[in-house]
Formats: C-alpha cells, sequence, structure tokens
C-alpha cells in the first residue's frame, strides 16, 4: 500500500488558488509514479479567511496545519483588503503561520534556468545558483511596534505630530539556529557562506557577526564573507555567480531575496521552504505574491508553486527522489521553450502558454 501523506494546503488569494491547483496535479503524478498517496485539507488564510471568518487566520487552521506532514501555500493579498485594519490584513496570516508553526528558517534558492538567462537584465548571469538563508520569526518584522502622539517640535520647528516605531532585536540563539541551518547547508553545497548585516550601523548586526565568526572558526573548512546589506544589493548584481550561501535577517532576506529573483529572471520561477523545529511541519510556497492583476487570466506561472511541491517533497517527507523528478521535468519544460508570459522573451525556440499548458508539459516530462 502506498505511503499516506498529510498536507494542509492553503490556496490563498489572486493567483494562489490556480496555481495551486497545478502544483496539485504534480503531486499527484508525483504520488502515482513514486508510491505516496497525498490526502489533502484545503484551508483558507489571508484574503480569503477575512471574507469568510472576518479574521485572516483562525486558531482552528493553525490547528489544522499543526496536525499535518507540511502546509502548501499559495500567495495571500489583494487591493480588496487594502483598507481593513492593519492588524487584519491578509499578510498577518502568513506572519501568524510562520510564527505559530515556529518557522524559523526560510530557504529560498534562486538558481538560474541556463535558457532564462538572456531574460535577466543583469548580463554576467551565468551558473548563478544562490541559497539565501533568512530568519524568518525574529527581528524587525515581529519586534515591539506601535504609534503615539508627540508634543516635540523638530529643530525646524516643524511639529513632531504622530510617531510611529517598530524595533529590530534577536537573541543569540534565535541568531545561532539560523546560522546552524546556513553552515550545514553550505557545507553541503559549494562551501562558501556570506553573512548579510548593518553591522557599521545595527547592534543586532554586530551581535550575528560575532556569532558569525565564532562559528566560521568551527568550520575551517567553509570559506566565509560579511557584506553590508546595501553592498550586498550590488554585488548581487555584479557578481552574482560567486555567491553560494547567503544568511541574513527577516528585513533584510526579504529585501534581497526578490532582486535575486529578478537576477535569475522571474520569481515565477522561486520556491521556499519554511522550516522550525525537527519533526515539525514546515511551509513551502512560491516566493512571489498573489498578482491580482494577472487572477483568473490563465497567465500565471505555476513553476514556482510546482518547484515548491518539490522542496515539501524533499525536505518535509524525504521522497528526494520524487523531488529530482519534479525539478528536471519544470527544467525540461523551460529547455524545450514553454514559456509563460513572465519569461516570455519572443525569441523562436519559445512558445507562449498559460498555466495549464506549462503544467501539462511538466507532468509529460515527469515520464
Ligand atoms: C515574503 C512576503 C512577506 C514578507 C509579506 C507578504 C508579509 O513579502 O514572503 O517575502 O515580507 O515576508
Ligand atoms: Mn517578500
Amino acid at each position: 500500500m502506498a505511503d499516506r501523506i498529510k498536507i494542509a494546503v492553503i490556496p490563498g488569494d489572486g493567483i494562489g488558488p490556480e496555481i495551486m491547483e497545478q502544483a496539485l496535479l504534480v503531486l499527484n503524478e508525483a504520488g502515482l509514479k513514486f508510491g505516496f498517496e497525498a490526502e489533502t485539507e484545503m484551508l483558507l488564510a489571508g484574503g480569503a479567511s477575512i471574507d469568510a471568518y472576518g479574521v485572516p487566520l483562525t486558531d482552528e487552521t493553525i490547528e489544522k496545519c499543526k496536525a499535518s506532514g507540511a502546509v502548501l501555500l499559495g500567495a495571500v493579498g489583494g487591493p480588496k483588503w487594502d483598507n481593513v485594519d492593519p492588524s487584519l490584513r491578509p499578510e498577518k496570516a502568513l506572519l501568524g503561520l510562520r510564527s505559530g508553526l515556529g518557522l524559523y528558517a526560510n530557504l529560498r534558492p534562486a538558481k538560474l534556468f541556463d535558457e532564462l538567462a538572456h531574460a535577466s537584465p543583469v548580463k554576467d548571469i551565468n551558473d548563478t545558483d544562490i541559497l539565501f538563508v533568512r530568519e524568518l520569526t525574529g527581528g524587525i518584522y515581529f519586534g515591539k511596534s506601535g504609534e503615539y502622539m508627540s508634543e516635540d517640535i523638530l529643530a525646524d520647528g516643524t511639529p513632531y505630530g504622530k510617531v510611529a516605531f517598530d524595533t529590530e532585536s534577536y537573541s543569540e540563539g534565535e541568531i545561532r539556529r539560523i546560522l546552524k541551518i546556513a553552515f550545514d547547508a553550505a557545507g553541503g553545497r559549494h562551501r562558501k557562506i556570506t553573512l548579510v548585516d548593518k553591522a557599521n550601523v545595527l547592534t543586532t548586526s554586530r551581535l550575528w557577526r560575532r556569532i558569525f565568526l565564532e562559528m566560521a572558526e568551527e568550520h575551517p573548512a567553509i570559506e566565509t564573507e560579511c557584506l553590508y546589506v546595501d553592498n550586498c544589493s550590488m554585488q548581487l548584481i555584479s557578481r552574482p555567480s560567486d555567491f553560494d550561501v547567503i544568511v541574513t535577517s527577516n528585513m533584510f532576506g526579504d529585501i534581497l531575496s526578490d532582486e535575486a529573483g529578478m537576477i535569475t529572471g522571474s520569481v515565477g520561477m522561486l520556491p521556499s521552504a519554511s522550516l522550525g523545529a525537527p519533526g515539525t511541519p514546515g511551509m513551502f510556497e512560491p516566493i512571489h505574491g498573489s498578482a491580482p492583476d494577472i487572477a483568473g487570466t490563465g497567465k500565471a506561472n505555476p513553476c514556482a508553486a510546482i518547484l515548491s511541491v518539490a522542496m515539501m517533497l524533499r525536505y518535509a517527507f524525504n521522497y528526494n527522489d520524487a523531488a529530482c523528478a519534479i525539478e528536471r521535468a519544470v527544467a525540461k519544460a523551460i529547455s524545450e521553450g514553454y514559456r509563460t508570459c513572465d519569461i516570455y522573451s519572443g525569441r523562436p525556440e519559445e512558445k507562449i502558454v498559460n498555466s495549464s499548458e506549462i503544467t501539462l508539459a511538466i507532468l509529460k516530462f515527469m515520464g
């Protein structure tokens, strides 16, 4: 009898449900080929949950996610919910899932598909293959924040008026555990790791750097470098293929992984894994958003969601062969010229297709 794996599926908003539909076809096919059966439970989060229950994330949804082997998420958010109370925004669902499930390690591989090199705005892009390791449950995303009115007056006479603040804080434990993930990952790749921080300005960054340098001494086989985030954003463009693992805080990781998405051609191709303590369910999702402007048009690129299924099979369920088969099939669809709009550049060898056509090609190439 086939193994059964239990997956909480959160299609979300905008293009989320469309790409999820395609991703589930691929999951199902992988199950048939590799001898497992995926039991999926569909859950609401984000805008869809606001519409149904008045809140972006219910306790029941979190509990159901905790009781599953993994969570597969599409995307959340959209202009429809732009004016809701900020504490009820759809994005709060993501943050709530990350903290509720303890998903402190966000792995965002940014690997170039050779045939998409020309779609990159960057010239020297060959062999770019970066793994971003982003801390995901700390830092400014989860620090103290608030607003108050101030009577103070600026030196030029302008009144302060309302003051808003967000704070960044990191503990040694939080830093050490994410750095450990990054060093381990580098050990299994090209043994190079870059810490990105702003240690010339931020106290938190200086703590990151001290611990990083200590751990670097414990890992003599791994080449280490430290870059300030502003400098790194330039280096990523001038020498993207020099990087192997980049480890950084929640906010810097958010920004730089989008930049890497552009460098490698399209965020429509990039999956992610968010992992917590061993034995607890991880969450797998594309790094792109809900793209409400193209929702319902069939134009969405399902590759990032499909590659997220591959990451899920590998990290949550140890089905490495199935994961590799999916990754190979996506690469084959690209090399055979299948292109959704975001990766189409009008070359003769390319054929423009919709979400379900590229998925059919991927299913076919799974053999
Ligand atoms: C991401 C997204 C989220 C983040 C938003 C939607 C809260 O941009 O996953 O990168 O900032 O982490
Ligand atoms: Mn982001």
